[in-house]
């Protein structure tokens, strides 16, 4: 089978886009972003700006919403109700890099947060991280939610400037692997972006079995 890997995280706003970017480049594969909530820059094309993908190597969005929300609610102004049926990975023989949104319990209805679509795909989940403070609780908290319902893992990848003390203390408390971690990159582009991850990340982490 296709490798298939979503990137959620601890939060909106900590890298998961740029860091798909990375990935989906060093792996040549599809990305995908199932529910896109704000139609400013989308996160597709970000990555197609980041990652020097063909335009054939970003799947079309399930959910194209107006509102930069929580999915619920710019679902609910667009007057859309998302079917989380419908939220299938892509068929192809690439690997698949999805992006979730926000955070793990970020609600996709009323009554459905985003972990139960992970819980059902099966597919393995790289928690992305902060490196500031803050970060040790939302990432144990999360690692915790991915447990508890047996989502596979195969990592945290850190984002931001070097932090070791509680990079360490949430492998081990939180016994997953460290993948690595991503620098703030002055400036960002496709080119930093990929000597940054092919430095600090090993293409093989993401292509062998999940560590929990
Ligand atoms: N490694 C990085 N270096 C520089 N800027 C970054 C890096 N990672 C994220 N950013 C910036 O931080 C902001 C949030 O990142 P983004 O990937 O969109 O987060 P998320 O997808 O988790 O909401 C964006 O403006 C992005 O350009
Ligand atoms: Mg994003």
């Amino acid at each position: 089978m296709t490798r298939r890997i979503v990137i959620s995280g601890t939060d909106t706003g900590v890298g998961k886009t740029v860091f798909a970017a990375a990935l989906a480049g060093a792996l040549d594969a599809v990305y995908w972003k199932p529910v896109q909530a704000g139609l400013e820059e989308v996160d597709s094309d970000t990555v197609q700006r980041l990652s020097g993908l063909s335009r054939e190597q970003i799947w079309p969005e399930a959910y194209r919403l107006k509102t930069p929300a929580s999915p619920h609610l710019a679902a609910r102004l667009d007057g859309v109700v998302i079917d989380h049926a419908s939220l299938v990975f892509p068929e192809t023989p690439r690997a698949v890099i999805a992006e979730a949104a926000g955070g793990l319990l970020v609600p996709l209805t009323s009554d459905t947060t985003y972990i139960e679509i992970m819980a059902r795909w099966r597919a393995p989940v790289v928690v992305c991280a902060r490196t500031t403070l803050g970060t040790i609780n939302h990432s144990l908290l999360s690692i915790e939610a991915l447990r508890s319902r047996d989502i596979p893992i195969l990592g945290i990848a850190f984002i931001g400037d070097e932090n070791p003390e509680s990079e360490r203390i949430i492998c081990e408390m939180g016994r997953v692997r460290r993948l690595g971690r991503l620098p703030h990159l002055t400036p960002l582009t496709a080119d930093t972006l990929r000597a940054a991850f092919a430095e600090n990340f090993k293409t093989h982490d993401f292509l062998g079995e999940p560590c929990a």
